[in-house]
């Protein structure tokens, strides 16, 4: 029989920054979902990949000095790109997709005619805001202050030809969509939609662009380019080769189960978006979950407000899976959540480190100390209440947990929280609260560390002989929930996991679906062995040092190697600049002014015969004996200052500029054959 198919997506991401945590936040999401449908038996197609049209890139590229297309393939393909970050946090996709691939932008044109032909994609009159010098449209709400975004500058009223969308025509059946049906999860983003954006009156959406070229552009008219939304959402149809021959997928995984996106872009996703397949009279995906935001102090992660979390720097201090795990555990999915290192230490200490960690190495070096790794066969058996209460009668020592009934009472506690795990589990992954699930699994976990502490087995191993079946039997148990959790686990931290089954002793056959919701499925000859620290503890002092450095260093490389000053648009007239005195001056003599780290005195020749005094604060630039002789630019009519109770008298010319943003700065020297006084125009 065919496995059941499943069809999840993470939004497809715009390549124009490096990607920060809350992109990660929604690829881990998305793949710990996939890796639970997979776990569970499903045949799953797990989509993400690159949104690289638009005029955010055409801008960022011709900024950077290089063709789109280049400009996107470095942040994709490149060194730490976004292929890098999804396979450095072991994310499973079964495909990637990029809008820049042929068959998706031809896919796009038959969409986009498609549309065209029947009516719902018409031509009309864009009309906005246009700034002449820098050729954009802009819309009212885009103005800043009234004027140009970009430039500052006075907007007019202008119009453009363009093809519109018939998107108001469908709002009846969106808002029923919306509100009869669980299409939109967490239900409160369904009233955000409708009372924001369907019933204030939806207006039809313009498709189509002329005031850039990167994009799909509209085959049949040439000039116009299709908007990036329409590109971009199609993408969960083209990478199953919807209109295109590159893949044939479509009849086995269309329509999707879920499309997992960020709030921000929830609108798209359960407003156009089945407006569109509508309009193509496909079926509409099954589920849109809009998750919340990883804030930073309470507010989004931007690069332009320079607050984002560089996933990369977390990964390699703490460990991939510490870091996807943390993500999943800490912040409810459906919310915001704010994130910050020292919850991320905190989570990794708690949780990982002191309750998983111990329980594991605490486990397997019991086994080892006191078996020799071996367990006694028959050892998973429950032990008779008889056998329980002579080995009770015969333990050493008074030990007043030890009684007849106490025994079974912490192993059923334990078996039936344990065995009862995978399908609260799976209750709460399905609802899409992975931070629940890992909730149920840690209470087992913690249950488990607490029956070691109820069932003293340092005190049963004081008398092997009476106490060694029971012993077996405490060790086995743990073993058991042990292996159990942590296959609820795989989705969250799949390596690690390997790593603690190995050391567990679970073979490949109990580390399935099935087996956690079977007790007692992990052979009681077992051989467990302890291994290496899975989740070391960390010291939060040292590491969050350590991540300000390491995060100081990673701006630090990632600045310009060199920035200059944007030039002044203010005009100067001619007169005003030539009143600016000008001369080339000689360095008679340069020394450091007592008291200042800043300031060089220079006794300077400027051609009049008498000594000039200037001072400048370039004492962190230059050695005073290194300037003598030289021929230098000074202004020499601003009025004299005093510094430092001494006055200067001019100012000397340098250039400055930026070098991995550090200020650098070079005198401006000429040839010393200009003589003294020179005057420079
Ligand atoms: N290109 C569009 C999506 C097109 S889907 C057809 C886009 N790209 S994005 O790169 O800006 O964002 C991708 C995803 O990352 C979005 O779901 C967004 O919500 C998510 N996140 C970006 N910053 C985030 C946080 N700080 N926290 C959580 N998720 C955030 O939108």
């Amino acid at each position: 029989m065919e496995n059941k198919r499943y069809y999840i997506t993470t939004p497809i991401y715009y390549p124009s920054d490096k990607l920060h945590i809350g992109h990660t936040y929604c690829t881990v999401a998305t793949d710990a979902l996939a890796r639970y449908k997979r776990l569970q038996g499903y045949d799953v197609m797990f989509l993400t990949g690159t949104d690289e049209h638009g005029q955010k890139i055409e801008d960022k590229a011709r900024e950077a000095g290089v063709t789109p297309q280049e400009y996107v393939d470095a942040i994709v393909d490149g060194q730490g790109g976004v292929r890098d970050l999804w396979k450095l946090m072991d994310i499973s996709n079964d495909r990637f997709i990029r809008t820049t691939d042929g068959y998706h932008v031809s896919a796009i044109q038959k969409i986009f005619k498609k549309m065209y032909d029947n009516g719902d994609i018409y031509k009309g009159t864009y009309k906005g805001k246009y700034c002449k010098p820098c050729e954009s449209f802009w819309t009212e709400s885009q103005l800043k202050d009234g004027k140009c975004p970009d430039c500052g500058r006075e907007v007019q009223d202008a119009e453009e030809e363009a093809y519109f969308f018939r998107l108001s025509q469908y709002a009846d059946k969106i808002q029923d969509l919306l509100e009869n049906t669980d299409f939109l999860e967490p239900r409160s983003r369904v009233n955000e939609m409708v009372n924001n954006f369907i019933k204030p009156g939806l207006e039809d959406l313009c498709v189509s662009r002329t005031s850039f070229t990167w994009g799909v552009p509209v085959d049949f008219d040439p000039g116009h380019v299709v908007y990036v939304w329409i590109d971009a959402l199609s993408n969960y149809i083209t990478a199953l080769g919807y209109d295109n021959d590159q893949y044939d997928d479509f009849g086995r995984f269309w329509p999707a189960d879920v499309h997992i996106v960020g709030k921000e872009i929830v609108r798209f996703h359960s407003i156009i978006w089945p407006a569109m397949l509508m309009s193509l009279g496909l079926p509409l995906p099954k589920k849109v979950f809009g998750h919340g935001w990883l804030l930073l102090d309470g507010g989004k992660m931007s690069k332009s407000k320079g607050n984002v979390v560089d996933p990369y720097i977390l990964a390699e201090m703490f460990g991939v899976d510490a870091l996807r795990f943390f993500l999943m555990r800490t912040f409810p999915f459906g919310s915001d959540g704010n994130f910050s290192n020292e919850l991320l230490i905190q989570t990794i200490n708690t949780d990982l480190a002191n309750d998983l960690g111990n329980l594991v190495s605490r486990t397997t070096a019991m086994v080892g100390k006191y078996f020799g790794g071996l367990l006694p066969a028959g050892c998973g058996a429950s032990q008779d209440e008889g056998q329980l209460a002579a080995a009770c009668a015969r333990a050493d020592g008074p030990v007043p947990f030890l009684t007849a009934q106490e025994p079974e009472k912490f192993d059923a506690e334990l078996i039936t929280l344990a065995a009862g795990l995978r399908d609260k589990y799976q209750a709460d992954m399905d609802a899409y609260a992975p931070h629940k699930a890992l909730e149920e699994v840690f209470a087992v976990i913690q249950r488990a560390n607490k029956y070691i502490d109820e069932n003293a087995p340092w005190a049963l191993a004081k008398d092997m002989e009476a106490n060694g079946g029971r012993l077996a039997h405490v060790l086995y148990n743990l073993l058991e929930a042990t292996r159990i959790c942590a296959i609820l686990l795989i989705p969250f931290m799949p390596g690690s996991m390997d790593k603690l089954f190995a050391q567990i002793g679970a073979e490949a056959a109990v580390r399935t679906w099935d087996s956690a919701a079977a007790w007692g499925s992990l052979s009681d000859s077992a051989a467990p062995a302890k291994g290496e620290n899975l989740f070391p503890r960390i010291d939060v002092d040292k590491a969050l040092e350590e991540l300000e450095r390491r995060e100081a260093e990673a701006k630090k490389a990632a600045l310009p190697d060199v920035e200059v000053e944007p030039q002044l648009t203010e005009q100067v007239d001619f007169d005003t600049f030539c009143k600016s005195d000008f001369r080339a001056v000689k360095v008679k003599a340069c020394e450091n002014v007592k008291k200042s780290s800043k300031l060089l005195k220079f006794t300077l020749d400027d051609g009049t015969g008498t000594d000039r005094q200037i001072l400048s604060g370039i004492a962190m630039y230059y050695k005073p004996q290194e300037l003598v002789g030289k021929t230098l630019v000074a202004i020499v009519n601003l009025p004299p200052r005093k510094m430092m109770g001494q006055e200067s008298c001019g100012m000397l010319i340098s250039a400055v500029h930026k070098e991995k943003g550090e200020e650098k700065l070079h005198l401006i020297m000429v040839d010393d054959a200009i003589p003294a006084g020179a005057k420079l125009c």
